[in-house]
Protein backbone atom coordinates (compact mmCIF):
# COMPACT_ATOMS: atom_id res chain seq x y z
CA UNK A 1 0.00 0.00 0.00
CA UNK A 2 0.88 3.97 -0.43
CA UNK A 3 2.45 5.80 2.35
CA UNK A 4 -0.42 8.82 3.63
CA UNK A 5 1.59 11.17 1.98
CA UNK A 6 1.59 9.79 -1.50
CA UNK A 7 -2.27 8.68 -1.15
CA UNK A 8 -2.66 12.52 0.08
CA UNK A 9 -0.38 13.87 -3.01
CA UNK A 10 -3.01 11.60 -5.16
CA UNK A 11 -5.86 13.34 -3.84
CA UNK A 12 -4.83 16.74 -5.28
CA UNK A 13 -4.43 14.67 -8.91
CA UNK A 14 -6.69 15.03 -11.74
CA UNK A 15 -7.85 11.16 -11.83
CA UNK A 16 -7.50 8.63 -13.87
CA UNK A 17 -3.30 8.77 -14.31
CA UNK A 18 -0.68 6.06 -14.07
CA UNK A 19 1.35 6.25 -11.12
CA UNK A 20 4.73 4.37 -10.91
CA UNK A 21 7.04 3.65 -7.81
CA UNK A 22 10.47 4.15 -9.43
CA UNK A 23 11.59 1.91 -5.71
CA UNK A 24 10.05 -0.81 -7.20
CA UNK A 25 11.51 -0.30 -10.76
CA UNK A 26 14.83 -0.27 -8.88
CA UNK A 27 14.51 -3.40 -6.87
CA UNK A 28 13.46 -5.55 -9.81
CA UNK A 29 16.67 -3.62 -12.05
CA UNK A 30 18.57 -4.80 -9.39
CA UNK A 31 17.50 -8.45 -8.89
CA UNK A 32 18.19 -8.54 -13.03
CA UNK A 33 21.64 -7.58 -12.40
CA UNK A 34 22.19 -9.99 -10.15
CA UNK A 35 20.54 -12.90 -11.71
CA UNK A 36 21.01 -12.25 -15.24
CA UNK A 37 23.31 -9.63 -16.25
CA UNK A 38 26.38 -10.32 -13.90
CA UNK A 39 25.78 -14.20 -15.61
CA UNK A 40 27.01 -12.92 -18.51
CA UNK A 41 23.20 -12.64 -20.27
CA UNK A 42 22.21 -10.10 -22.19
CA UNK A 43 19.15 -8.28 -21.43
CA UNK A 44 16.90 -6.16 -23.49
CA UNK A 45 13.74 -4.64 -22.47
CA UNK A 46 11.00 -4.89 -24.55
CA UNK A 47 9.91 -1.25 -25.18
CA UNK A 48 6.75 -2.24 -26.24
CA UNK A 49 5.43 -2.87 -22.74
CA UNK A 50 6.45 0.50 -21.39
CA UNK A 51 7.96 3.02 -23.09
CA UNK A 52 7.70 6.49 -20.96
CA UNK A 53 10.75 8.53 -21.35
CA UNK A 54 11.62 8.58 -17.73
CA UNK A 55 11.26 4.72 -16.92
CA UNK A 56 13.40 3.99 -19.91
CA UNK A 57 16.40 6.16 -18.49
CA UNK A 58 16.56 3.88 -15.49
CA UNK A 59 16.54 0.47 -17.56
CA UNK A 60 19.22 2.21 -19.92
CA UNK A 61 21.13 3.25 -16.74
CA UNK A 62 20.95 -0.24 -14.97
CA UNK A 63 23.02 -1.67 -18.23
CA UNK A 64 19.99 -3.37 -20.27
CA UNK A 65 19.27 -3.00 -23.82
CA UNK A 66 16.14 -2.34 -26.16
CA UNK A 67 14.11 -4.33 -28.38
CA UNK A 68 12.04 -2.62 -30.57
CA UNK A 69 8.91 -3.56 -32.59
CA UNK A 70 8.90 -0.68 -34.57
CA UNK A 71 10.31 2.77 -36.30
CA UNK A 72 9.13 4.75 -33.78
CA UNK A 73 10.28 2.37 -30.70
CA UNK A 74 13.60 2.63 -32.33
CA UNK A 75 13.46 6.07 -32.44
CA UNK A 76 12.47 6.20 -28.76
CA UNK A 77 15.12 4.10 -27.31
CA UNK A 78 17.60 6.13 -29.31
CA UNK A 79 16.01 9.17 -27.59
CA UNK A 80 16.39 7.68 -24.40
CA UNK A 81 19.95 7.32 -25.23
CA UNK A 82 19.99 3.50 -25.85
CA UNK A 83 23.27 3.55 -28.29
CA UNK A 84 22.42 1.56 -31.50
CA UNK A 85 24.56 -1.76 -30.73
CA UNK A 86 22.02 -1.85 -28.00
CA UNK A 87 19.20 -2.26 -29.84
CA UNK A 88 17.49 -4.67 -31.43
CA UNK A 89 14.38 -4.55 -33.66
CA UNK A 90 11.43 -7.47 -34.05
CA UNK A 91 8.63 -7.33 -35.76
CA UNK A 92 6.84 -9.75 -38.34
CA UNK A 93 5.44 -6.28 -40.44
CA UNK A 94 8.26 -3.91 -40.57
CA UNK A 95 7.99 -1.47 -43.19
CA UNK A 96 11.08 -0.31 -45.81
CA UNK A 97 10.95 3.70 -43.69
CA UNK A 98 11.18 1.51 -40.55
CA UNK A 99 14.29 -1.18 -41.92
CA UNK A 100 15.87 2.06 -43.22
CA UNK A 101 15.58 3.54 -39.94
CA UNK A 102 17.31 0.96 -38.45
CA UNK A 103 20.39 0.38 -41.09
CA UNK A 104 20.88 4.32 -40.74
CA UNK A 105 21.84 4.20 -37.54
CA UNK A 106 23.60 0.89 -37.57
CA UNK A 107 21.58 -0.82 -35.01
CA UNK A 108 22.98 -4.64 -33.16
CA UNK A 109 20.26 -6.48 -34.88
CA UNK A 110 17.51 -7.03 -36.65
CA UNK A 111 15.16 -10.15 -36.22
CA UNK A 112 13.68 -11.50 -39.12
CA UNK A 113 10.87 -13.61 -39.64
CA UNK A 114 10.34 -14.49 -43.26
CA UNK A 115 12.06 -14.98 -46.63
CA UNK A 116 10.53 -11.70 -48.00
CA UNK A 117 11.94 -9.86 -45.16
CA UNK A 118 14.99 -10.84 -45.84
CA UNK A 119 15.25 -10.22 -49.38
CA UNK A 120 13.84 -6.54 -49.02
CA UNK A 121 16.33 -6.10 -46.02
CA UNK A 122 19.46 -7.48 -47.99
CA UNK A 123 18.27 -5.11 -50.67
CA UNK A 124 17.63 -2.02 -48.71
CA UNK A 125 20.95 -2.87 -46.70
CA UNK A 126 22.83 -2.64 -50.74
CA UNK A 127 20.88 0.87 -51.38
CA UNK A 128 23.20 2.29 -48.19
CA UNK A 129 26.29 0.54 -48.02
CA UNK A 130 25.64 -1.23 -45.30
CA UNK A 131 25.63 -5.05 -43.71
CA UNK A 132 22.94 -6.00 -41.94
CA UNK A 133 23.36 -7.89 -38.57
CA UNK A 134 20.49 -10.32 -38.25
CA UNK A 135 18.69 -13.24 -36.03
CA UNK A 136 16.31 -15.34 -37.21
CA UNK A 137 13.46 -15.33 -35.49
CA UNK A 138 12.34 -19.41 -35.40
CA UNK A 139 8.95 -20.86 -34.69
CA UNK A 140 9.73 -23.40 -31.79
CA UNK A 141 5.95 -24.56 -32.05
CA UNK A 142 6.03 -24.68 -28.51
CA UNK A 143 2.73 -24.56 -26.07
CA UNK A 144 2.96 -21.42 -23.66
CA UNK A 145 -0.31 -21.95 -21.91
CA UNK A 146 -1.33 -18.63 -21.57
CA UNK A 147 -3.90 -16.51 -23.16
CA UNK A 148 -4.25 -17.62 -26.87
CA UNK A 149 -4.27 -13.77 -28.02
CA UNK A 150 -0.65 -13.96 -26.24
CA UNK A 151 1.08 -16.84 -27.77
CA UNK A 152 2.93 -16.75 -30.37
CA UNK A 153 5.24 -20.10 -30.38
CA UNK A 154 2.89 -22.38 -32.05
CA UNK A 155 3.01 -23.42 -36.16
CA UNK A 156 -0.29 -21.73 -36.51
CA UNK A 157 0.91 -18.50 -35.14
CA UNK A 158 1.89 -16.08 -37.51
CA UNK A 159 5.42 -15.01 -35.74
CA UNK A 160 8.91 -16.58 -37.25
CA UNK A 161 10.04 -19.44 -39.64
CA UNK A 162 8.84 -22.57 -39.59
CA UNK A 163 11.61 -25.73 -38.44
CA UNK A 164 10.49 -27.07 -41.97
CA UNK A 165 11.65 -23.51 -44.02
CA UNK A 166 14.38 -23.32 -42.25
CA UNK A 167 16.73 -24.89 -44.22
CA UNK A 168 15.47 -23.26 -47.47
CA UNK A 169 16.47 -20.33 -45.48
CA UNK A 170 19.76 -20.90 -44.83
CA UNK A 171 20.71 -21.93 -48.20
CA UNK A 172 19.44 -18.92 -49.06
CA UNK A 173 21.39 -16.87 -46.75
CA UNK A 174 24.99 -17.02 -48.75
CA UNK A 175 23.55 -15.28 -51.69
CA UNK A 176 22.45 -12.14 -49.54
CA UNK A 177 25.44 -10.42 -49.08
CA UNK A 178 24.43 -7.32 -47.03
CA UNK A 179 23.15 -9.38 -44.32
CA UNK A 180 25.14 -11.52 -41.52
CA UNK A 181 23.34 -13.80 -39.60
CA UNK A 182 24.60 -13.50 -36.09
CA UNK A 183 22.21 -15.40 -34.01
CA UNK A 184 18.56 -17.41 -33.55
CA UNK A 185 16.01 -15.84 -32.20
CA UNK A 186 12.68 -17.22 -30.06
CA UNK A 187 9.65 -15.71 -27.96
CA UNK A 188 6.89 -18.14 -27.38
CA UNK A 189 4.31 -16.02 -25.68
CA UNK A 190 3.69 -13.36 -22.86
CA UNK A 191 2.40 -13.92 -19.42
CA UNK A 192 3.63 -17.49 -19.06
CA UNK A 193 3.14 -18.26 -14.88
CA UNK A 194 4.78 -22.35 -15.50
CA UNK A 195 8.26 -23.24 -16.39
CA UNK A 196 7.70 -25.89 -18.40
CA UNK A 197 7.33 -24.18 -21.40
CA UNK A 198 10.44 -22.53 -21.07
CA UNK A 199 12.23 -25.86 -20.96
CA UNK A 200 10.39 -27.01 -23.89
CA UNK A 201 11.82 -24.03 -25.63
CA UNK A 202 15.37 -24.39 -24.53
CA UNK A 203 15.52 -28.24 -25.69
CA UNK A 204 13.96 -27.11 -29.02
CA UNK A 205 16.77 -23.97 -29.01
CA UNK A 206 19.78 -26.49 -28.24
CA UNK A 207 18.56 -28.63 -31.37
CA UNK A 208 18.08 -25.76 -34.08
CA UNK A 209 21.25 -24.43 -32.30
CA UNK A 210 23.04 -27.52 -33.48
CA UNK A 211 21.19 -27.87 -36.48
CA UNK A 212 22.22 -24.24 -37.27
CA UNK A 213 26.07 -24.15 -36.71
CA UNK A 214 26.72 -27.85 -38.36
CA UNK A 215 25.62 -26.03 -41.72
CA UNK A 216 28.81 -24.18 -41.04
CA UNK A 217 26.73 -20.83 -39.75
CA UNK A 218 28.55 -19.58 -36.30
CA UNK A 219 25.62 -17.79 -34.20
CA UNK A 220 26.73 -15.74 -31.48
CA UNK A 221 23.71 -14.70 -30.03
CA UNK A 222 21.02 -16.97 -28.84
CA UNK A 223 17.82 -15.17 -27.62
CA UNK A 224 15.28 -17.18 -26.27
CA UNK A 225 12.77 -13.37 -25.63
CA UNK A 226 10.58 -12.51 -23.44
CA UNK A 227 7.27 -13.78 -21.62
CA UNK A 228 8.29 -14.63 -17.97
CA UNK A 229 4.68 -14.14 -16.34
CA UNK A 230 3.87 -11.92 -13.12
CA UNK A 231 1.72 -12.31 -10.14
CA UNK A 232 -1.79 -10.23 -10.99
CA UNK A 233 -3.04 -10.26 -7.35
CA UNK A 234 -0.15 -9.34 -5.20
CA UNK A 235 -0.83 -8.44 -2.17
CA UNK A 236 2.05 -5.86 -1.67
CA UNK A 237 3.46 -3.36 -3.88
CA UNK A 238 7.34 -5.44 -4.06
CA UNK A 239 6.02 -8.92 -5.99
CA UNK A 240 9.09 -8.92 -8.14
CA UNK A 241 9.07 -12.12 -10.24
CA UNK A 242 11.60 -15.09 -9.20
CA UNK A 243 14.01 -13.95 -11.55
CA UNK A 244 16.98 -16.35 -9.85
CA UNK A 245 14.49 -19.14 -11.07
CA UNK A 246 14.09 -17.77 -14.48
CA UNK A 247 17.57 -17.03 -15.46
CA UNK A 248 18.66 -20.46 -13.40
CA UNK A 249 16.67 -22.42 -15.62
CA UNK A 250 18.08 -21.07 -19.09
CA UNK A 251 21.61 -21.14 -17.20
CA UNK A 252 20.56 -24.70 -16.70
CA UNK A 253 18.84 -26.09 -19.89
CA UNK A 254 20.54 -23.70 -22.39
CA UNK A 255 23.61 -25.29 -24.41
CA UNK A 256 26.04 -22.17 -25.14
CA UNK A 257 29.03 -23.00 -27.31
CA UNK A 258 32.25 -20.72 -26.35
CA UNK A 259 31.36 -18.19 -28.74
CA UNK A 260 27.84 -17.82 -28.09
CA UNK A 261 26.04 -15.54 -25.53
CA UNK A 262 22.12 -16.06 -24.04
CA UNK A 263 19.95 -12.86 -25.01
CA UNK A 264 16.82 -12.05 -23.33
CA UNK A 265 14.18 -9.60 -24.15
CA UNK A 266 11.90 -9.11 -21.25
CA UNK A 267 9.12 -6.20 -20.45
CA UNK A 268 6.20 -7.42 -18.37
CA UNK A 269 8.48 -9.00 -15.60
CA UNK A 270 10.46 -5.56 -15.65
CA UNK A 271 7.57 -3.28 -15.38
CA UNK A 272 4.53 -4.73 -14.62
CA UNK A 273 4.80 -4.27 -10.72
CA UNK A 274 6.05 -0.89 -10.51
CA UNK A 275 2.63 0.77 -12.21
CA UNK A 276 -0.70 1.46 -10.98
CA UNK A 277 -3.79 2.70 -12.96
CA UNK A 278 -5.16 5.76 -9.60
CA UNK A 279 -8.79 5.66 -10.10
CA UNK A 280 -11.68 7.76 -8.80
CA UNK A 281 -14.81 6.30 -8.02
CA UNK A 282 -17.61 8.62 -9.60
CA UNK A 283 -20.72 6.68 -8.81
CA UNK A 284 -22.25 3.82 -6.62
CA UNK A 285 -24.77 1.83 -7.88
CA UNK A 286 -26.61 -0.37 -5.55
CA UNK A 287 -29.23 -3.21 -7.96
CA UNK A 288 -31.02 -6.52 -6.84
CA UNK A 289 -28.25 -8.59 -7.95
CA UNK A 290 -25.19 -6.53 -8.50
CA UNK A 291 -23.44 -3.70 -6.75
CA UNK A 292 -21.26 -1.46 -9.38
CA UNK A 293 -18.43 0.61 -8.22
CA UNK A 294 -18.40 3.21 -11.54
CA UNK A 295 -14.78 4.88 -11.86
CA UNK A 296 -13.33 7.07 -13.81
CA UNK A 297 -10.99 4.98 -15.59
CA UNK A 298 -11.87 2.45 -18.03
CA UNK A 299 -10.45 0.20 -20.86
CA UNK A 300 -9.52 3.40 -22.51
CA UNK A 301 -6.35 3.82 -20.09
CA UNK A 302 -6.14 0.05 -19.37
CA UNK A 303 -7.29 -2.67 -22.29
CA UNK A 304 -5.84 -5.22 -20.34
CA UNK A 305 -9.19 -6.19 -18.85
CA UNK A 306 -11.88 -5.88 -21.83
CA UNK A 307 -8.94 -7.94 -24.20
CA UNK A 308 -7.44 -10.37 -22.30
CA UNK A 309 -10.10 -11.31 -19.42
CA UNK A 310 -6.96 -9.78 -17.43
CA UNK A 311 -7.44 -9.75 -13.56
CA UNK A 312 -5.62 -6.66 -11.67
CA UNK A 313 -5.67 -6.51 -8.30
CA UNK A 314 -7.60 -3.46 -7.03
CA UNK A 315 -6.68 -1.35 -3.79
CA UNK A 316 -9.48 1.14 -2.25
CA UNK A 317 -7.05 3.82 -0.61
CA UNK A 318 -8.98 6.13 1.18
CA UNK A 319 -11.73 3.59 2.73
CA UNK A 320 -11.18 0.95 5.13
CA UNK A 321 -15.18 0.70 6.22
CA UNK A 322 -16.74 -2.89 5.49
CA UNK A 323 -16.23 -4.55 2.59
CA UNK A 324 -18.94 -5.42 0.08
CA UNK A 325 -19.01 -6.92 -3.31
CA UNK A 326 -18.64 -4.76 -6.68
CA UNK A 327 -18.00 -4.79 -9.63
CA UNK A 328 -15.36 -2.19 -10.77
CA UNK A 329 -16.46 -0.85 -14.40
CA UNK A 330 -15.55 2.70 -16.29
CA UNK A 331 -17.53 5.30 -17.82
CA UNK A 332 -17.00 3.77 -21.41
CA UNK A 333 -19.89 2.80 -23.09
CA UNK A 334 -18.96 -0.66 -23.82
CA UNK A 335 -19.92 -3.90 -21.44
CA UNK A 336 -16.50 -5.21 -21.56
CA UNK A 337 -15.73 -1.91 -19.87
CA UNK A 338 -15.32 -4.12 -16.60
CA UNK A 339 -12.09 -4.39 -14.19
CA UNK A 340 -13.28 -6.60 -11.80
CA UNK A 341 -16.62 -8.67 -11.35
CA UNK A 342 -17.79 -9.60 -7.76
CA UNK A 343 -14.45 -8.43 -5.53
CA UNK A 344 -15.14 -7.80 -2.36
CA UNK A 345 -12.92 -4.40 -1.34
CA UNK A 346 -13.80 -2.10 1.19
CA UNK A 347 -17.13 -0.15 0.74
CA UNK A 348 -16.21 2.75 -1.33
CA UNK A 349 -18.45 6.09 -1.76
CA UNK A 350 -18.00 8.87 -4.57
CA UNK A 351 -14.63 10.47 -4.33
CA UNK A 352 -12.79 7.31 -3.35
CA UNK A 353 -9.70 6.57 -4.72
CA UNK A 354 -8.37 3.35 -6.33
CA UNK A 355 -5.09 1.83 -7.19
CA UNK A 356 -5.32 -0.82 -10.60
CA UNK A 357 -2.24 -3.17 -9.75
CA UNK A 358 0.05 -4.78 -12.23
CA UNK A 359 -0.86 -2.13 -14.60
CA UNK A 360 3.04 -1.06 -15.20
CA UNK A 361 3.61 -3.63 -18.25
CA UNK A 362 0.96 -2.85 -21.91
CA UNK A 363 -1.15 -0.52 -19.42
CA UNK A 364 -0.47 3.17 -20.71
CA UNK A 365 1.44 1.92 -23.61
CA UNK A 366 -1.96 0.56 -24.90
CA UNK A 367 -4.10 3.50 -23.95
CA UNK A 368 -6.54 5.24 -26.43
CA UNK A 369 -8.57 8.41 -26.90
CA UNK A 370 -11.71 6.31 -27.44
CA UNK A 371 -14.67 8.34 -26.59
CA UNK A 372 -12.38 11.45 -26.86
CA UNK A 373 -10.89 10.62 -23.55
CA UNK A 374 -7.75 13.08 -22.50
CA UNK A 375 -4.88 11.64 -20.99
CA UNK A 376 -3.83 12.83 -17.56
CA UNK A 377 -0.02 13.72 -16.78
CA UNK A 378 1.56 10.60 -15.67
CA UNK A 379 3.19 10.73 -11.60
CA UNK A 380 6.84 8.84 -10.72
CA UNK A 381 6.83 8.39 -6.95
CA UNK A 382 10.15 9.58 -6.86
CA UNK A 383 8.90 13.10 -7.73
CA UNK A 384 6.48 13.52 -4.84
CA UNK A 385 7.11 15.53 -1.88
N1 LIG B 1 9.78 -10.30 -27.61
C1 LIG B 1 8.81 -10.39 -28.52
C2 LIG B 1 9.13 -10.81 -29.87
C3 LIG B 1 7.47 -10.11 -28.16
O1 LIG B 1 6.51 -10.23 -29.07
C4 LIG B 1 7.18 -9.72 -26.82
C5 LIG B 1 5.80 -9.43 -26.43
C6 LIG B 1 8.24 -9.61 -25.92
C7 LIG B 1 9.53 -9.92 -26.34
C8 LIG B 1 8.03 -9.20 -24.48
O2 LIG B 1 7.26 -10.11 -23.82
P1 LIG B 1 6.99 -10.02 -22.24
O3 LIG B 1 8.28 -10.26 -21.53
O4 LIG B 1 6.48 -8.66 -21.97
O5 LIG B 1 5.97 -11.05 -21.99
N2 LIG B 1 -0.49 -6.73 -24.63
C9 LIG B 1 -0.36 -8.05 -24.05
C10 LIG B 1 1.05 -8.59 -24.20
C11 LIG B 1 1.54 -8.65 -25.62
C12 LIG B 1 2.95 -9.20 -25.72
C13 LIG B 1 3.49 -9.04 -27.09
N3 LIG B 1 4.83 -9.48 -27.25
C14 LIG B 1 -0.79 -8.01 -22.59
O6 LIG B 1 -1.17 -6.94 -22.12
O7 LIG B 1 -0.80 -9.03 -21.93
Amino acid sequence: MFPSEVTDFFRTQKTPFYYYDMDVLNTTLNEIREHGISKGFRVHFALKANNQPKILEKIKEAGLGADCVSGGEVQRAIDSGFTPDEIAFAGVGKSDEEMELGLKHDIFCFNCESTQELEVLNELAGKYGKTARIALRLNPNVEADTHKYITTGLNENKFGINASDLDEVLAMLPALKNLKLIGIHFHIGSQIEKFTPFEELCIKANALNDHIEEKGFELSVINVGGGFGINYGHPNDNSVPDFERFFGLFEQNINLKDHQQLHFELGRSIVGQCGSLISRVLFTKYGQTKNFAIVDAGMTELIRPALYQAAHRIDVLTSSRAEEKYDVVGPICESSDTFRTDISIPKVERGDLVAIRSAGAYGEVMRSAYNLREANPTVYSDEIG
